[in-house]
């Protein structure tokens, strides 16, 4: 691309300085998107202060608008060609299109005019008198996008000039963008009917009453002076129908008068694009690039070396938007290099893998994260250097103090003996082909456990957390900034066990916990006691609103030093002649919900993962625990995007939890929880995790677990679908109760049904739990009597 920009900024004197002219034939460079909370979560702050009537809108417009400037200001420093905008979101970029469109459902009682932040906020979060509009995944990632309610009555108009104020905000700044769209398509695709519109209703016959809108907006930005515009059209990787694939030829060619004079941009991301979606991607008219992810799979690679469009631009994503990990310049250089000479060196563009917004936000805020490390690691400020390193070492312009730092911390990573654990690779390696199953079958088993248990018919139980009150979260606190002993903890923690332990024998549980009083998280708690794990101060990744996650990092081979939970667990025992519960994560979750490394598959982590587990199983055992819990709550959200691949991960998935629990005794008990039970797609694979008990959420979704069961599948091991829903502070009566055992008792056979919660009982207070659980026992017991007196 033969292009001048001169790059001015304007500083807050507002004094004008250039800061750099670039004027050759530039290898061009491109960020598909960035994070919005800002390095320490200032949007999030923010947000929340305005939500709860602390600060004006324009203190909330304020800190967005230093925000956006900061990033573009870092991004033209880096000497980043294309630096998107209408990136940022006040929540969501999917419903920012929906205010785009004026697609507002009726609920929230817009009249027209601009969208400003009430209604906007109303339909993003609901309010006492309105609900809040459904929130989804946004594939695979961790994301959650607001879902658009579409149907034939939809009046579409321009609501929300967002797009176009945000690229001329920058431009203010002296700072040329490339607006960025959610493209017509897939914004669709990821839309549903909405209330009292047939479930069957097309979707994509609404294509034509929004077009106009995208039109108007694209007018708006060309006239402004935009000379590139992004669509971002994620939906190209799934498996789409023929009809689907044909709405994006109709799409843009009734765009492509609009269009002309614009270079277009068509962004996919998260997955290789299906052969039959790069043919139509490719043959789309009036669009000039096509920006794909090479980091995840390599099959778009292979499509785009078997034929890509002359004269048209290819986005390469080499660094990956969804990881931690330093890229690895020296093969991004190889693999752009071979590009080039697919595409031509003036049509080959650097860029991300996928918007930013699914990484950590900077580096620079991690003072305390391990030198070597850090060294290896590369946040979103970090990322948007690298994009620039290669687009510029392809032109010659290499940095070759850049290029040395990175290829010592590659070689660092390789060979530090933190990461490299021999003995765990050699552990793991010779799991591979063999089955990992305990030798008993579980009708037998369940029937050992009975005689040791002896446990009544319907057994009570609770899923493993108790209420987690200020105090207790402030003596954790305390303990970790070692203001506390380890003594005067110690003390602390054993009386809230045993408040615990007593509250149970008081409402005559069968089945105990200790409550989880130590345990902040159930994936950072055991990924600070394993090797292989490192933690951030500011690692933030946004999940939806202003809320976000610190995910721990999994550097190096996982192994366990020393117990983890035996201490507690043997402890919580020693106060009770009931059977109490060993707690712990299992590795599919501890694995899902950690940024993984990328120098080995994930099932190899996970197996790792899996190792670690079962030398804590086996201690709990030998510590004299008979009941031990293993949480796989993240099993089913771990599923590939695409149905090929499903197949091959639950196949190690479910090998991994086994893998976990083969070496105890017929008469230990082996229990495991999900909380979700839309499962009834891989309802083979929760047979095969081969668990003496599976206790699942189950009230919150209309039942649709024991839809299964009604079907015929046969199903031999305990299972406990929760009767009533923690989620809500609402008290479940004893009849509610014994209504829902009933239902189950209709499908399931009396002698594999537990009666527990959907969940596990943390963010509950006391006031709530105690009537709830008390009433929860009172419906076993009344059903045990009636079931006897069948008999
Ligand atoms: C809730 O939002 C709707 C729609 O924006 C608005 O009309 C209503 O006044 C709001 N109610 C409250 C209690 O804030
Ligand atoms: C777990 O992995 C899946 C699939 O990659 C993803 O959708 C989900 O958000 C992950 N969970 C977390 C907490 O990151
Ligand atoms: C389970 O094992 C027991 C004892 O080994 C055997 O008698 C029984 O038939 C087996 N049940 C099934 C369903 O395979």
């Amino acid at each position: 691309m033969s292009i001048c920009v001169i790059f001015t900024l304007v500083l807050k004197e507002f004094k004008i300085l250039v800061v750099g002219i670039w004027c050759n034939r530039a290898m061009a460079s491109h960020i598909v998107g960035y994070p919005r909370m800002g390095p320490k979560r200032e949007l999030k702050f923010a947000l929340e202060s305005f939500w709860d009537g602390k600060s004006s809108a324009d203190d909330l417009q304020k800190v967005a608008a230093d925000l956006r400037s900061s990033i573009w200001k870092q991004m033209a420093e880096a000497g980043t060609k294309l630096i998107p905008s209408n990136t940022f979101s006040y929540y969501d970029q999917v419903l920012d299109t929906t205010a785009m469109l004026g697609a507002v459902p009726p609920r929230y009682g817009w009249n027209g005019g601009e969208i400003g932040f009430d209604v906007y906020f109303s339909m993003a979060r609901g309010n006492a008198s309105v609900p809040a509009m459904e929130m989804t995944k946004w594939f695979d990632t961790n994301y959650h996008y607001i879902v658009p309610e579409l149907g034939p009555d939809v009046k579409f108009t321009y609501a929300s000039h967002k797009a176009v104020n945000e690229y001329k905000e920058a431009k203010a700044l002296g700072v040329d963008t490339i607006p960025v769209l959610v493209g017509p398509v897939s914004y669709l695709l990821l839309s549903k009917p909405a209330k009292g519109v047939e479930k069957s209703f097309s979707l994509l016959s609404l294509l034509d009453k929004i077009l106009p809108v995208y039109k108007e907006v694209v007018a708006e930005l060309k006239a402004a002076g935009a000379t590139w515009i992004q669509f971002d059209e994620p939906k190209l990787v799934m498996d789409l129908s023929a009809h689907e694939l044909q709405a994006f030829t109709a799409a843009y060619s009734d765009l492509e008068g609009s269009l002309s004079g614009l270079n277009v941009l068509i962004e996919t991301y998260f997955a290789d694009v299906p052969a039959e979606a790069y043919s139509t991607l490719t043959s789309l008219k009036g669009v000039t690039g096509f920006g794909f992810d090479l980091v995840r799979g390599s099959k778009t690679l292979d499509l785009i070396k078997g034929g890509f469009p002359s004269g048209k631009y290819l986005f390469a994503g080499v660094v990956d938007g969804r990881n931690i990990w330093a890229n690895d310049l020296a093969a991004s250089i190889n693999l752009l290099q071979g590009l080039e000479g697919i595409v031509g060196k003036d049509k080959l563009v650097v860029s991300t893998s996928c918007s930013l917004l699914h990484t950590a936000v900077d580096l620079a805020n991690e003072p305390k994260l391990d030198k070597e490390i850090k060294s290896w690691l590369a946040f979103a400020a970090q990322k948007v250097l690298e994009v620039n390193a290669l687009a510029k070492s392809l032109t010659g312009q290499r940095d070759e103090a850049y290029f040395a730092a990175n290829a010592m911390a590659h070689a660092s990573r390789k060979s530090s003996p933190r990461v490299v654990n021999q003995a765990v690779q050699e552990a793991a390696a010779a799991l591979k082909g063999s089955d990992h199953r305990r030798l008993t079958n579980v009708s037998a088993r369940l029937e050992a456990q009975q005689k040791k248990l002896n446990l009544p018919i319907l057994p009570t139980t609770t899923i493993g957390s108790f209420p987690q009150t200020m105090d207790l979260r402030r003596v954790r606190r305390e303990y970790k900034a070692k203001k506390i002993s380890e003594d005067d903890y110690v003390k602390f923690i054993k009386e809230e066990i045993n408040s615990v332990v007593k509250i149970q024998e008081e409402l005559d549980i069968d089945v105990l916990v200790h409550g989880e009083p130590e345990r902040n998280d159930m994936v950072e708690y055991f990924g600070e006691q394993l090797s292989g794990f490192a933690f951030t101060a500011n690692g933030w990744v946004q999940s939806y609103g202003s809320r976000c996650v610190k995910p721990p990092i999994i550097y190096g081979d996982v192994s366990r030093p020393k117990a983890m939970t035996v201490f507690w667990s043997s402890m919580a025992q020693s106060m009770t002649k009931r059977p109490m519960k060993g707690m712990l994560t299992g590795p599919v979750t501890i694995l899902n919900w950690s940024f993984v490394r990328n120098d080995q598959p994930r099932f190899e982590t996970c197996y790792q993962i899996a190792l670690a587990i079962k030398d804590e199983v086996e201690d709990l055992e030998k510590a004299g625990i008979n009941v031990i819990q293993i949480d796989e709550a993240a099993l089913r959200e771990g599923l590939p995007l695409r149905k090929s691949e499903h197949a091959f991960y639950l196949d190690w998935a479910v090998h991994s939890f086994r893998i976990t629990n083969c070496g105890v005794q017929d008469t230990t008990q082996i229990h495991t929880h999900m909380c979700y039970s839309n499962f009834n797609d891989i309802i083979r694979s929760i047979i095969d995790m081969d668990a003496d008990v599976i206790t699942i959420e189950n009230s919150r979704s209309d039942e649709k677990l024991l839809s299964v069961f009604r079907e015929g599948v046969k199903y031999g091991a305990g299972i406990g679908p929760g009767v009533y829903d923690i989620h809500s502070p609402r008290i479940p009566s004893t009849e509610e109760i014994a209504d829902r055992i009933k239902k189950m008792l209709a499908v399931l056979e009396s002698n594999i049904l537990w009666v527990n919660p959907d969940c596990g009982l943390k963010t509950r207070k006391y006031t709530e739990v105690k009537p709830a659980l008390s009433n929860m026992v009172a419906a076993a017991k009344t059903l045990r009597t009636e079931l006897a007196n069948a008999k």
